[in-house]
């Protein structure tokens, strides 16, 4: 089955300058499959760490912000920011 997935982030660090000085914040992120119906009606979705939607990723502009994600899909993943 053909799955479309499309995560799209308002990442305001993207525009600023970032330095070491800055506070990090890391993540781990297990993308998977799972059952959920967000309209209503049962179907699959792409969870990330057993949940749909994903989390929220409270950050500042200028964090040094790393995602670490293991794909556990049966296809390739591309996330944006
Ligand atoms: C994000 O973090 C700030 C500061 O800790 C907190 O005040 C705010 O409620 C958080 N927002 C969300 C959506 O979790």
């Amino acid at each position: 089955m053909a799955l479309l997935f499309m995560l799209t982030w308002a990442a305001a660090a993207l525009w600023g300058f970032c330095s070491a000085a800055d506070p990090f914040a890391s993540f781990d992120w297990n993308v998977a499959y799972m059952k959920a119906a967000p309209l209503g009606v049962e179907q699959q979705v792409i969870s990330i760490n057993g949940k749909f939607p994903g989390p929220i990723v409270n950050v500042t502009t200028n964090w040094n912000v790393a995602v670490n994600v293991l794909n556990s899909l049966d296809e390739p993943l591309l996330i944006t920011w």
